[in-house]
Parts: C-alpha cells; sequence; structure tokens
C-alpha cells in the first residue's frame, strides 16, 4: 500500500509586512534581512487564526483532489501556535469544513510539523488503518514573536499549508518508469539540545505550588546554534533518506526544503553538491512560517505546473525540538 498527494492547498493572511515596516519596530534594515536571510516580507495575521487559515488550506486541496469533506478520514495539523489548547486545531477545522467522519488531533514538532504529520499519515494509510488524510501545517507565530527582538522578529510569519493524501493499492507507474507515492523517510530529534530554540507555556502558578515560576511566553532563539544545526543535519538526513532508497542526488526533481533562511538552503545544495536550481525558494515573499512552510510552497510549485507526475520529491525539515526529517516521494 502507498500513499500519493492529490490535493495541496494554502492560505495567508491578508496582510504584507515588508523590511522597512520592521526598520520602524527594531533597529535593522532591509539590506540587512535580506543579505543574511534572504527575507523582504512576510505575512501577518490580522484576525487570521491558525484555524481559520488551515481550514482554508484544506477546502483548497480538497477542492483540487475532488473530494468533499465528509469523505476524509483522517485530520492531522501541525501546529506549535494554536489560538486554543482545548480544542485541538484539527477538531475545530473538522468542523469548519463539515468533515463529521474524520478523526482529528494535532502534532508538534515545530518547523519539522508537517513532514512528521504527513509520515505519521503514511503510517496509517500504509497499514490499511485509513484511506486518506489532510494532512496540514498552519502557524500563526506573529503572537510568539516578542517584535523588540530584532535577532528573532524579522524571521517569521503566519500561514497555512495542507496536502490531501489517498492510500493507494496499485502501483501506478509513471511514464518515466517510477511508481508514484512516498518511497522513504528518515526522522529524528535531538532533545539535548532543544532549549537553543524555545517558547514557553504558562508557568504552573497557583495556591499549592511553592515554585512561583516567571517566563518569558515568546520565542528565543540561539541563531547561530540553530544555523550550524540545520546546515549539518538536513544534508546528512537527506543523505540517509537517499542511501535507504540506493538514490543519488540527481536521481532527485526537486529538494522542497523548510523555507527558513535562504543561506540556509544555499549550504544544504552545496554540501549535497546538487544543482541550487532545483531548490524552489518563496521565503523572500512569506518569512518563515514554521511547520507551514513545506505544504505553502509545495502547492504554490503544485499549481503553477512546476512540478510533474514521475516527478521525485525530497521534503525536508528542521526545527524546534531540536527535530529534522526527510521524505522521498514519487508525484
Ligand atoms: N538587524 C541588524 N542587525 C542584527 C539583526 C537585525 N535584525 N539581528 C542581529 N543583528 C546583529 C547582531 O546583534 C550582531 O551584532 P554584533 O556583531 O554587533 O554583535 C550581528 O548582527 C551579527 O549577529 P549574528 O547573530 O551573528 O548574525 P547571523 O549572521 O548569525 O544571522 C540569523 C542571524 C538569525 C539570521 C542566523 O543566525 C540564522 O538564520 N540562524 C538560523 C535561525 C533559524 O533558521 N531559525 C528557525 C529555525 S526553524
Amino acid at each position: 500500500m502507498t500513499m500519493k498527494i492529490t490535493g495541496t492547498g494554502s492560505a495567508l493572511p491578508e496582510r504584507k509586512v515588508t523590511n522597512f515596516d520592521l526598520e520602524k519596530l527594531v533597529e535593522t534594515s532591509d539590506e540587512w534581512i535580506q543579505k543574511r536571510t534572504g527575507i523582504a516580507e512576510r505575512r501577518i495575521s490580522d484576525g487570521e487564526t491558525v484555524s481559520t487559515l488551515a481550514a482554508d488550506a484544506c477546502r483548497k486541496a480538497l477542492e483540487m483532489a475532488g473530494k468533499t469533506a465528509d469523505e476524509v478520514n483522517l485530520i492531522l495539523v501541525a501546529t506549535c501556535s494554536p489560538e486554543l489548547l482545548l480544542p485541538c486545531c484539527a477538531c475545530q477545522v473538522q468542523a469548519m469544513i463539515g468533515a463529521s467522519g474524520a478523526v482529528a488531533f494535532d502534532l508538534n514538532a515545530a518547523c519539522s510539523g508537517f513532514l512528521f504529520a504527513l509520515n505519521t499519515a503514511y503510517a496509517y494509510l500504509h497499514t490499511g488503518l485509513y484511506k486518506n488524510a489532510l494532512v496540514v501545517g498552519s502557524e500563526v507565530l506573529s503572537k510568539l514573536v516578542d517584535w523588540s527582538d530584532r535577532g528573532t522578529c524579522i524571521l517569521f510569519g503566519d500561514g497555512a499549508g495542507a496536502v490531501f493524501v489517498e492510500a493507494s493499492a496499485d502501483e501506478m507507474v509513471r511514464g518515466n518508469g517510477r511508481r508514484a507515492g512516498m518511497e522513504c523517510m528518515v526522522q529524528g530529534a535531538d532533545g539535548a539540545k532543544g532549549m537553543v530554540l524555545s517558547c514557553a507555556e504558562r508557568a504552573v502558578n497557583n495556591a499549592f505550588t511553592s515554585q512561583k515560576q516567571t517566563q518569558s511566553p515568546y520565542i528565543y532563539m540561539d541563531g547561530q546554534e540553530v544555523y550550524k544545526f540545520a546546515t549539518k543535519q538536513v544534508p546528512a538526513c537527506i543523505q540517509e533518506a537517499l542511501d535507504k532508497t540506493g538514490l543519488a542526488v540527481a536521481d532527485v526533481d526537486w529538494f522542497v526544503l523548510h523555507q527558513a533562511n535562504v543561506r540556509i538552503i544555499e549550504s544544504v545544495a552545496k554540501r549535497l553538491k546538487a544543482d541550487i536550481a532545483k531548490f524552489p525558494m518563496n521565503i523572500h515573499k512569506i518569512g518563515n512560517m514554521s511547520s507551514a512552510t513545506i505544504p505553502v510552497l509545495l502547492d504554490e510549485w503544485n499549481r503553477g505546473g512546476r512540478i510533474k507526475e514521475g516527478d521525485r520529491l525530497v521534503l525536508s525539515g528542521f526545527g524546534a525540538g531540536l527535530t529534522y526529517g526527510a521524505s522521498i516521494l514519487v508525484w
């Protein structure tokens, strides 16, 4: 049993915030941000929420797949910024789109979240437990960002992307002889280094505890440590996935990477000795949207007609946890 992506969708907040807008908030410049990150602008929520963005992206993915909400078996939402702790975002999405027959739950692996959710869906579909799933990455990071911290506020944006995946028993052979579907997945975590990128929830603080805690509710990041981790771990896990499948870099048509920093993507391409033209990027206009970056980029590339049947894709992400992963699939 294999799994194919049959629909993609995305949703972004209307409001654009440029680097010039940020110059008015913190001591920074458009030139510095573009040179160090490749980001020129990002979308910031002005009322859109993690669940409304996710639901919009899901509707578009379903429409592309030619499915209705009542046919959905499973909804997995990857997010680290839900508007509610309870109920989970996936259940909110279920209600919003009317997928009353679906099982729904959230998963948090930060910027690797979409990839981990996709792999989780694959595990369910591969074993025959469910026939299809909506897999979503959705974030409103703007509420977790300290807008006076120039080291982090320039990086992040809000948005959502979704894919509809279907189990398929037939080994559909594409024109180029490749079998459509998931070929391999590699995932990893290094919790011991987790505090280099963190964000606290509410502290335990009640009449019964002597441990009165105060903690910043905003994202803390040691940018250089995260940078070192990403540039080492991402090419290593892509190489591991290629080795597992007996494939070479030349067998891959597109490397759809988490959009955190253009320099990180360029470094990964260099380490893999891969052509940078095979690495689609949209970070300049939407910044780092954590779990949403990979599905939003996938949707843009798919709707733009860039991904053709039979193309082999590597999806790879990294993020807080620290977490990382790579999946290989044929479209
Ligand atoms: N504007 C202007 N100057 C800034 C700045 C900003 N927005 N942010 C930091 N600086 C300054 C620093 O204060 C420092 O000044 P100093 O030399 O006087 O001390 C200088 O720029 C260099 O800072 P540094 O942190 O060394 O920059 P960098 O080249 O490492 O770039 C990041 C910073 C955040 C862009 C980079 O480390 C990065 O992208 N890391 C990975 C982050 C990431 O991907 N996070 C998400 C993971 S999912």
